[in-house]
């Protein structure tokens, strides 16, 4: 590392410890006012001589609220994460009695685990490449999935109003009595992603076989997305069949490429719904997403309340070509090097905030979850006051989690290269795409501007012109340049962090996590016999969601999947899902659609 790079190095990391900087100010101030305070007690020392009741007044005071700015309280955790109870329907308490007792045969499950099977078995994979529905045949397996549909759940078809959006992607609308409550929205996607047909040999049944062996579904799309499709369909099914009809609306959602970033569904199923219901209609959306995990002492639910954005940057450099046998110091290809080094030599630093979703999911492991360990319980909670702490459990989670990096900041990864084309012609053109996910709590504008700053002083040495998102920022008029570097959003398609759905008190965040509590706690699985709390979650992706911002403040991404139920994670080999699970998954729909019918939490 040259002089010059390690100068610039440390300006990002004196940029990237803002916050550190602010903390650290800030406890300047309370020190500050604590002397203050300090020497008026003391300069007034024989007027307290003289008042002894002055003195213990004064003392309580100090105690109370002076000391805890500098040394740490524990607030209790019922403060700190506070947790609703379970709900279940009361109104609608028969028809969900009526379904509980169905989903427990034998005959139920087999026919629901064949419903997911039979999904599975059409390979509605979505291809990066393809064109918009109409212009690509392999779109047409769309069509097989809709037929299995229409056969599988008929009620649905017969009652539903179905609309085709962008040709494949499917609404539909279970119409309400009471046209004043804003429709329930649940989402879902049909596609799923490729399997590579090198690793086909590693599946241990077939990747589009749907089979069940007796524990397992197995298949691509039995854990992504295929359990929120069929799970809604299948309780729609059930609650027709035993003649359930709603008071709130019920809208049901599919797209047909989130696993492309949903530019020919999702963004389409949101047009027709603004066009169809407006702006904040949906009294809340639950899409894919977290779901929640067993362990010894508790189940943990984690329904995801925010997104971080997403940025591909392009970085291009245009030199000027030549014989290689007489080549500059530096080809296009070679200063591109330069430019990623810096990149990687500056990397985003992770921050805990306090007022971020991590942080939030961190105090409410601390304060309900006995496994924690006591090291962490107590680093998480005296974190709250203290600076020194706060900066011991960065360090602790940098360490001992794999995903402190991507849930505490931004990162970057140099994902894509192209440039040169033989070997005795100098590269015109270099360039790398670069993809970053967004911290929620910083934007594509900030992004843009540390980028800049960050790649600025290596187009400076290497004599390039930069231009930067459209502005120039180092020219070389005059002097000879050695080419350009040009930085770019490399889609079009920058992606905010998404805004944050609202916790706590609100009707919509408490109608989801009481019905959680409410489904876990009754259900009969082996191990689900103990306490379920809800902590706020994050994914390091983004779902089809990211295009729904305007339907609901209320969007919750939430499968109702047991982690320990999937055998091997999704988008890899042998994606198989516990049966059992998915009977689970059935039981939520089925509460959720039942609990916001009749709850005065939902608008
Ligand atoms: C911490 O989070 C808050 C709320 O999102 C935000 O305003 C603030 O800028 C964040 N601080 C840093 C350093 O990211
Ligand atoms: C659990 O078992 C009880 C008693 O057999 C039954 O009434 C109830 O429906 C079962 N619940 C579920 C979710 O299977
Ligand atoms: C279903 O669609 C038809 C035709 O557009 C319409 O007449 C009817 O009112 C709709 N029904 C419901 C329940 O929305
Ligand atoms: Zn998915």
């Amino acid at each position: 590392m040259g002089v010059e790079e390690a100068r610039t190095g440390e300006a990002y990391r004196r940029f990237d410890i803002a916050l550190a900087e602010e903390d650290r100010r800030s406890t300047q101030r309370k020190k500050i006012i604590f002397a203050a305070v300090f020497s008026a007690f003391w300069f007034s020392a024989r007027y307290i001589f003289e008042h002894p009741n002055f003195l213990k007044s004064t003392f309580n005071k100090a105690s109370k609220e002076l000391l805890p700015l500098l040394w740490n309280n524990e607030a209790p955790s019922s403060a700190i994460c506070p947790q609703t109870t379970a709900l279940a329907p009361v109104k609608n308490s028969g028809y969900l009695g009526t379904l509980e007792a169905e989903y427990a045969t034998e005959e139920f499950r087999l026919q629901a685990y064949e419903s997911l099977g039979g999904a599975i078995r059409v390979p509605t994979i979505a291809y990066d490449d393809l064109a918009p529905p109409g212009q690509d045949e392999r779109w047409e397996i769309f069509e097989d999935l809709h037929a299995y549909l229409e056969q599988r759940f008929p009620l649905v078809h017969q009652n539903l109003n179905k609309t085709h959006v962008n040709k494949f992607a499917l609404v539909y609308h279970w119409q309400g009595s009471d046209d004043s409550l804003k429709p329930t929205l649940l989402t879902a996607h049909q596609d799923v992603v490729p399997v590579e047909p090198l690793t086909v040999d590693e599946w241990h049944h077939p990747p589009f076989s749907g089979y069940y062996d007796g524990e397992y579904i197995w298949g691509r799309g039995s854990c992504d997305d295929k359990p929120g499709l069929i799970g809604t369909f299948t309780a729609v099914e059930e609650l027709l069949r035993i003649g359930f009809k709603p008071t709130r609306s019920v809208v049901l959602a599919y797209g047909i490429d989130e696993e492309r970033g949903g530019i020919s569904g999702a963004t389409a199923i949101r047009d027709y719904l603004l066009a169809t219901y407006g702006e904040n209609a949906f009294s809340i959306l639950v899409d894919e997403g977290g779901g929640y995990r067993v362990t010894d002492d508790v189940i943990m639910s984690t329904p995801g309340v925010a997104e971080k954005g997403k940025f591909d940057v392009r970085f291009e450099i245009s030199a000027p070509g030549g014989h290689s046998s007489v080549p500059p110091e530096h080809t296009s290809i070679g200063m591109l090097a330069h430019v990623i080094k810096q990149l990687e030599d500056n990397p985003h630093v992770a921050h805990l905030n306090r007022s971020g979703i991590y942080y939030n999911l961190l105090q409410c492991q601390a304060a309900h979850d006995p496994g924690l360990s006591p090291r962490l319980r107590e680093l998480i909670q005296r974190s709250l006051k203290s600076h020194l702490a706060l900066s011991a459990l960065e360090a602790e989670l940098a360490k001992s989690d794999r995903l402190f990096g991507a849930l505490a900041g931004t990162t970057q990864a140099a994902d894509v290269i192209r440039g040169g084309v033989k070997t005795n012609a100098l590269p015109e053109h270099a360039e790398v795409i670069v993809n970053h996910r967004i911290d929620i709590h910083s934007s594509v504008g900030a992004l843009k501007k540390r980028i800049t700053a960050v790649v600025q002083p290596v187009a400076a040495r290497l004599g390039l012109d930069l231009d930067a998102f459209g502005e120039t920022v180092v020219s070389n008029a005059g002097q000879e340049s050695a080419g350009q570097l040009k930085i770019s959003d490399a889609f079009g398609t920058a992606l905010e962090p998404a805004p944050i759905t609202p916790m706590g008190d609100s009707g919509p965040f408490k109608l989801l996590s009481g019905t959680i509590i409410g489904v876990l706690g009754a259900s009969n699985r082996t191990g689900y016999d103990k306490k379920t709390f809800i902590a706020p979650g994050m994914s390091t992706g983004n779902t089809d969601t990211k295009h729904y911002w305007k339907l609901t403040k209320h969007i919750f991404r939430y499968g109702h999947i047991n982690s320990a139920d999937s055998f091997n994670g999704a988008h890899t080999v042998n994606e198989a899902l516990r049966a059992e699970g998915f009977i689970e998954a059935i039981r939520f729909f089925t509460w959720i659609i039942l609990n916001a019918d009749e709850s005065p939490l939902l608008e």
